[in-house]
């Protein structure tokens, strides 16, 4: 039996503007089962980030119920908030916030700062352990700035990875990059996710969602389709497929 990592219902959030009231989710209710491999969709300003966020714990629903791995978010304070989110989720960005002037292996560091428990040899041991599985081993003290976009958001997803996280949210992850390195980014994505660790990625692009195993299709606030993808594309294949490219 799987097991319900995120359940919502009926969730709503509003936000007020002078005398407007924006309707931005409007009863949204679904759940993700662990080990799966959701993209959200859907035009610009139809929610997906409001969602995003909401999932995250970055932003609180004005009413709903939201429950993730089995606790209900509602009922928790500000520190408990920052623990879930700080050890149950990793968050990854279109525009990958690093540091500037920070190494990647800092910048990886970063989560486990919070954790008195561990210790900064543990730190930098687990920390240079994320870089490799993204296959940048090799760059362990490069800024952001010496590196390319496809190895900042490796760096940043690194980053989530470090404390082990049993979800990742994702928002335009590749909406920066070429194709290439687009399907680079969803090759990574699709063998975190073979190791079990669920995935709910939001994207603009239809090829980008054939990676994933289940679309959901927002529109004005409202979830318009939700199917599971029975032709699953390999990022890793497609890759291939790809023209050569001259370096
Ligand atoms: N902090 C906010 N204050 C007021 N309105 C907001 C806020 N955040 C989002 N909205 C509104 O809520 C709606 C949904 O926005 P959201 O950012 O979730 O869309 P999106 O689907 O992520 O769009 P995009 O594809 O452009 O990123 C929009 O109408 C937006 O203007
Ligand atoms: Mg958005």
């Amino acid at each position: 039996m799987s097991k319900e990592i995120i359940k919502i219902q009926d969730l709503k959030r509003e936000f007020t503007m002078g005398t407007e009231t924006v309707h931005a989710l409007k009863g949204i209710s679904f759940s993700i089962q662990e080990g799966e491999f959701v993209t959200i969709m859907g035009s610009s300003g139809s929610g997906k980030s409001t969602m995003l966020n909401i999932l995250g714990c970055l932003d609180q629903p004005t009413s709903g119920l939201y429950e993730i791995d089995g606790v209900s978010v509602k009922d928790l304070n500000r520190n408990q908030l920052a623990t879930i989110r700080n050890e149950k989720i990793g968050f990854i960005f279109q525009s990958y916030n690093l540091l500037a002037r920070t190494s990647a292996i800092e910048n990886v560091e970063l989560p486990l700062l919070y954790n008195s428990k561990i210790t900064s040899e543990e730190r930098r041991e687990r920390a240079i352990k994320a870089l490799e599985m993204v296959g940048l081993g090799e760059r362990l003290h490069h800024t952001p700035s010496q590196l390319s976009g496809g190895q900042q958001q490796r760096v940043a997803i690194a980053r989530s990875l470090v404390n082990n996280p049993v979800m990742i949210l994702a928002d335009e992850a590749t909406g920066n990059l070429d194709t290439r390195t687009s399907y680079e980014i969803m090759s990574l994505f699709q063998e975190l996710n073979r190791k079990g660790i669920t995935i709910t990625f939001v994207t603009h692009e239809p090829d980008i969602a054939t990676f994933s195993s289940r679309t959901v299709v927002l529109k004005d606030g409202e979830i318009m389709q939700d199917y599971k993808n029975h032709n699953i594309q390999s990022a890793a294949e497609e890759l291939a497929k790809l023209p050569k490219q001259d370096h």
